[in-house]
């Protein structure tokens, strides 16, 4: 547990709206009951006048920042990152399913806390999870997650076409469905509503109408999330289409079933028709971008103008495992890379800036999961979730010659998005809690 109140004083930036950033140099954050109480420069809050004194984390040459939000990863997945070179479906037989099938009993018991650790390593303050189809899967997951401290909405993968696992084809649905409600019941909220319970059906090609129904009506039911995938790959659209020949597009058959809601996180979203676009929108579904995946498989170029004129909430997730790392801020240069790749054939493209990438990986991921009035900035009276970076460890020659006051706010940003990773992660905070800090990062108390 973190002293309480206490003040952090380092350098701020947050990202309030897309397209602009906010910033104090030498700042500091006021952290009482664990909320943001007071924001400012430092020499302000320093002297004010308070009933006790508080104690000071005098984090000088750190950045701190709104803690990162993962909008769609897999747990049982991460052992698996970095292996195989072919698209969606073959990797998704060869590699994924092969590794999610060993994902219960002691093994799940030992990765789960090993892969929040690794969450909260890489200043990850919110992940919105996929469990494997066990349900002692989803249940280690989210005692993992409890007691790492992160915010984590998580789900029992939910598959009754071609899953893997011993239940025989007849009880596959049934168990799914009752293994999730009751996943539901019990982690739902728990936690002080740090945890939440996302319904996972895989996506329409390993799903039946009836599964996917259900699962939209027991979200509803239960006021849960909803998360799937949508439209990453050609093949992929293909196989639904046959699948689902009276269905207008991919979309539309997600719309039937009733899966697009205000509480959906749609993982991908590359390949949608001007219509399919309007229809996610017109239903406030979100989506969660996920370019180092997108890279990775081959899977295409997320036309980010189009979904962000439709006024879709967009989210970035790292996607492990066909995202190599759960390195946020590699998520965030892989978003740029794309985007500047999509302007090398479409030159009248808007740019996108390191700071709109910043923003999709904090406020705009809180906005997409309905979160924006408790997290994803730096306000006062938002949960205090931060993240604190080591800026000398970004720097090409470390301490040695740091010239950190030549730099502007968007040096700091895109020296942190181009070089960022858990090696710079000094210290993670969910609602002022410590829920990571680096080794030799000197402890006040
Ligand atoms: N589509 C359906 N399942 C998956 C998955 O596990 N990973 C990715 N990237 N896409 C999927
Ligand atoms: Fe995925």
């Amino acid at each position: 547990m973190s002293p309480n109140p206490f003040g952090i004083r380092g350098y701020l930036i947050d990202a309030p709206a897309y397209g602009s950033l906010r910033s104090h140099p030498d700042g500091a954050i006021v952290i009482a009951d664990g909320k943001i109480a007071e924001v400012g420069a430092y020499d302000d809050l320093r002297k004010r006048q308070r009933p006790a004194p508080i104690r000071w984390f005098d984090r000088g040459t750190a950045a701190i920042f709104p803690g990162l939000i993962d909008c769609h990863t897999h747990l049982p997945q991460y052992s698996a990152v970095a292996r195989g070179e072919s698209q969606l479906l073959p990797w998704l037989r060869e590699n994924i399913f092969p590794v999610e099938r060993e994902f219960t009993g002691p093994r799940a018991r030992q990765e789960a806390p090993l892969f929040f650790q690794e969450v909260a390593r890489n200043g990850t303050t919110t992940a919105m999870v996929y469990a494997a189809i066990y349900e002692d899967s989803c249940e280690v997951g989210f005692e993992a997650a409890e007691k790492s401290g992160l915010r984590v909405i998580l789900g029992k993968m939910m598959m009754d076409l071609g899953s893997y696992g011993q239940l025989q084809p007849k009880k596959i649905l049934s168990v799914s469905l009752i293994e999730s409600e009751r996943l539901c019941r019990k982690w739902h909220g728990a936690a002080e509503g740090r945890l939440e319970y996302a319904f996972s059906p895989r996506f329409a090609v390993t799903c039946s109408e009836k599964l996917m129904r259900s699962a939209a009506e027991m979200a509803q039911r239960f006021g849960a999330y909803l998360q799937t995938h949508l439209a990453e790959n050609a093949e992929e659209i293909e196989k639904v289409h046959h699948l689902h020949m009276a269905a207008r597009d991919y979309t539309d058959v997600y719309e039937k079933c009733g899966l697009l809601t205000p509480k959906t996180m749609l993982g991908h979203c590359i390949h949608l028709h001007a219509r399919e676009i309007d229809a996610i929108a017109a239903a406030q579904a979100n989506v969660a971008h996920c370019p180092t995946s997108n890279l990775f498989l081959g899977s295409g170029l997320f036309k980010l103008d189009r979904l962000l004129n439709a006024g879709i909430a967009i989210g970035l997730g790292s996607d492990v495992a066909a995202g190599p790392e759960l390195n946020m801020w590699q998520v965030m240069r892989s978003a740029l890379a794309v985007q500047k790749a999509r302007a090398m054939i479409e030159p009248h493209l808007p740019r996108m800036r390191p700071s709109e990438a910043f923003y999709l990986a904090t406020s705009g991921g809180a906005r997409a999961l309905g979160k924006s009035a408790s997290i994803g900035s730096l306000d006062v009276g938002k949960e205090a979730d931060l993240l604190v970076v080591d800026l000398p460890a970004l720097l090409p020659y470390g301490k040695i010659g740091a010239r950190l006051d030549d730099l502007s706010t968007e040096d700091i940003l895109a020296l942190c998005i181009y070089r960022g990773g858990p090696h710079a992660t000094l210290e993670t905070y969910v609602r002022g809690n410590c829920v990571y800090r680096a080794p030799g990062c000197p402890d006040p108390e």
